[in-house]
């Protein structure tokens, strides 16, 4: 069959548009799927785990990059964010030293000590010193800091809920409210553990957040590019946190997916809230009794009112059941 000319032009042209339908629909399909990926990716972001589901305090504190930035606030007196400020430190570790009979003779565990501004103060006051932290840049700078003062204080890298250790201490501390982002279990394996490193009628203080503080807190959700001033990473990133409350629980969550590149990680940093009853119970069932309730770990008296609460728990004669 013969074709002329413009019924070959004709027939190019009907193939053409064939072709650029079928492109455009592909496109659209593309495009179609990737909102799909897109729905469902900002659906986990906003999902809502079980209570302590997971736990990643160690991306938190310890990775590499945060950790540099952790220890960053924790030298910044001007924000109360890894460490309260030096005048707090100072008056609460004069209280402690007082209340406690901090001195020659007694032996001290700080748990989570950071760079060790609690330590060396008790080491400075003639104590026998141990601080755990999981943080090597912070372990690295409390040992360069005794060095520096010639302390000798036990500093170890470890995490608190795997340390191990013969010793026995006249008192524990845990500062800052750290116990608070332990899951039930966790606090369990924690408060067993401080039972058996206490010598008899040892002590631990420790400071939580209180039911005021829960009671003021509300979900929220936000995005931001390079969120905290590039906390997350060195590189860029997209930072979205997801605050999430459990009303029964008393538990709140900060859920941040931190969108790089490379990776996609999720830190999730829990708050368990209590109340005089609730923790007075939970040290009951590992063998303490709480000696008294301060409004915080300078022996300020305790307010009802008060966003957090510090206890002084004494170590039973009997093991607990
Ligand atoms: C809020 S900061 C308080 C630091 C210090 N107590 C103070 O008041 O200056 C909590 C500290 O606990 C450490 N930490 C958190 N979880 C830990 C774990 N599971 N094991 C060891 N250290 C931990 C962190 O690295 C951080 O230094």
């Amino acid at each position: 069959m013969d074709f002329a000319q413009d019924e070959w032009d004709f027939l190019l042209s009907f193939y053409q548009f064939g072709f650029a339908v079928q492109a455009a629909a592909t496109e659209m399909g593309l495009y179609l799927t990737m909102a799909k990926t897109l729905f469902n990716t900002l659906t986990d972001i906003n999902t809502r785990p079980g209570p302590f589901e997971f736990y990643t305090a160690e991306a938190l504190w310890a990775d590499e990059h945060t950790s540099e930035k952790m220890l960053e606030f924790h030298l910044n007196d001007a924000i109360d964010l890894s460490s309260r400020n030096k005048a707090f430190i100072s008056r609460s570790v004069d209280w402690i030293v007082s209340h406690f009979g901090v001195g020659p003779g007694t032996s001290v565990i700080d748990l989570g000590c950071g760079p060790g501004f609690y330590a060396a103060l008790f080491a400075e006051n003639q104590a026998d010193v141990t601080g755990v932290d999981f943080s090597k840049k912070s372990i690295e700078f409390a040992r360069s800091a005794a060095t520096e003062k010639n302390l000798n204080i036990d500093y170890r890298q470890a995490n608190y809920l795997e340390f191990e250790t013969d010793k026995q201490f006249d008192l524990i501390t845990m500062i800052f409210c750290d116990f608070c982002a332990l899951s039930p279990k966790q606090r369990a394996v924690m408060l067993n553990k401080m039972f058996v490193w206490l010598k008899p009628g040892g002590k631990v203080l420790l400071d939580v957040y209180a039911l005021p503080l829960f009671d003021n807190k509300s979900e929220d959700a936000s995005y931001e590019v390079n969120q905290l001033n590039g906390f997350w990473s060195a590189d860029d990133y997209f930072g979205f946190v997801n605050t999430f409350k459990y009303e029964q629980e008393k538990v709140t969550l900060d859920k941040y997916t931190i969108v790089e590149k490379e990776r996609t990680q999720t830190i999730y940093n829990w708050l368990q809230y209590f109340s005089k009853d609730s923790i007075r119970s939970e040290f009951a069932a590992h063998g303490f009794e709480i000696e008294a309730f301060y409004s915080d770990v300078a022996g300020s008296a305790f307010s009802a009112e008060s966003n957090e609460m510090a206890v002084v728990a004494r170590k039973r004669l009997c093991s607990p059941e």
